[in-house]
């Protein structure tokens, strides 16, 4: 019997919902909350409102892109956490409520598993156990994946996430919320002359918030004597910025590759999107014999696909969850 599967992923500022079948994502349709620019972050409770706002029209265009009537659904999945705890209710009580009104069984999925399974929607895909860099703007982490169902974290960040220190730099120089993407497109203009400490962390793990320090009295010094420097020096600003952020992501790679001897490496989460860390990561596979893997960039950022791709491989295990199951704000592996 075929299995169909809407999924919602509601665990930030974007509501998405998505269609599978049998394995297949036949839509992925998400709206994104344009309200916290004027913020310059992410406004929890305003996130919260927005998510009830969108929801219901989200996942209504998702069903009709997929040509798919409620009725025919097997399971409906959702985002249980990590995430803003007022979002990721949205996205439960929904799935609770059509749930009960179907029938259907509900599937929970952890967020930052699913920014990992995201390489399983569309080939060419990793073969196991595979390393995956997961960077998004609340993690950073270098997951040991041995199944679809079966990871381990070898090492994370000990305060900033990569997403973060590119946001929060993006901030310092004026630009608006969410800053990677903006940072990448003018990084490719310039040309990375400020150097910035690579930060020193034990093993595995990664910091950030030292970097984004760096680079704050680096730009107060400059504007001091030269109130136009970073006017007249953003590209190659950010062009240095990324690639800081970049070298130490990929060297942390490196050593969990030698350490473990794996050499099937991907990349995963919003800033997985970033051209710098794909080009990186390319070179650094061929100089290692690495084959590299990214997702494509509808299924870096946050977006239902991924969350429909989980629940499909625990659709199969029957691993279904309760109508008393609660969000969890941090939840864990
Ligand atoms: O995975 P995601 O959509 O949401 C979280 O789970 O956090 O990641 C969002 C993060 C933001 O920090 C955003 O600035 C970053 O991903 N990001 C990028 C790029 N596209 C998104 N960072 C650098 N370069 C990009 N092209
Ligand atoms: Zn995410």
């Amino acid at each position: 019997m075929d299995s169909i599967i809407l999924a919602i992923e509601s665990s930030c500022d974007d509501t998405s919902a998505a269609v599978i079948k049998n394995g297949q994502v036949l839509s992925n349709v998400t709206s994104n909350q344009e309200v916290h620019r004027a913020y310059g972050g992410v406004v929890p409770e305003v996130a919260s409102r927005a998510h009830q706002v969108d929801i219901v029209p989200t996942v209504n265009a998702a069903l009709e892109k997929a040509n798919v009537k409620k009725k025919e659904l097997s399971a409906i999945a959702f985002t249980r956490g990590p995430g803003l705890i007022g979002s990721l209710l949205v996205g439960v009580s929904f799935a609770k409520g059509l749930a009960l009104a179907l029938d259907i069984p509900m599937i929970e999925v952890h967020h930052m598993q699913a920014h990992v399974l995201a390489h399983f929607i569309e080939a060419p895909k990793p073969k196991f156990p595979f390393l995956c860099l997961t960077v998004s703007g609340g993690h950073t982490q270098i997951v040991l994946v041995k199944d679809y169902l079966d990871m381990e974290i070898l090492g994370k960040t000990i305060d900033d996430a990569a997403g973060e220190a590119f946001d929060k730099t993006g901030k310092l120089l004026g630009l608006p919320y969410p800053a990677g993407p903006q940072i990448d497109k003018l990084a490719k203009k310039g040309q990375p002359v400020f150097p910035f400490p690579k930060p020193k962390v034990a093993e595995l793990d990664f910091s950030f918030s030292g970097l984004k320090t760096s680079i704050l009295y680096f730009l107060k010094k400059q504007v001091k004597t030269h109130p136009d420097f970073i006017k007249e020096n953003l590209e190659d600003i950010c062009a240095s910025v990324q690639h800081s952020i970049v070298s130490f992501l990929i060297s942390k790679m490196e050593k969990a590759s030698e350490q473990t001897g794996i050499k099937e490496i991907a990349i995963a989460g919003g800033v997985s999107a970033n051209s710098g860390l794909r080009s990186a990561l390319e070179r650094k596979g061929q100089e290692k014999s690495w084959n590299v893997y990214y997702p494509a960039l509808q299924y870096c950022t946050d977006n239902a696909g991924m969350i429909a791709i989980t629940a499909h491989y625990k659709y199969i295990n029957k691993d279904f969850t309760s109508q008393e199951v609660t969000p969890s704000a941090r939840l864990g592996f």
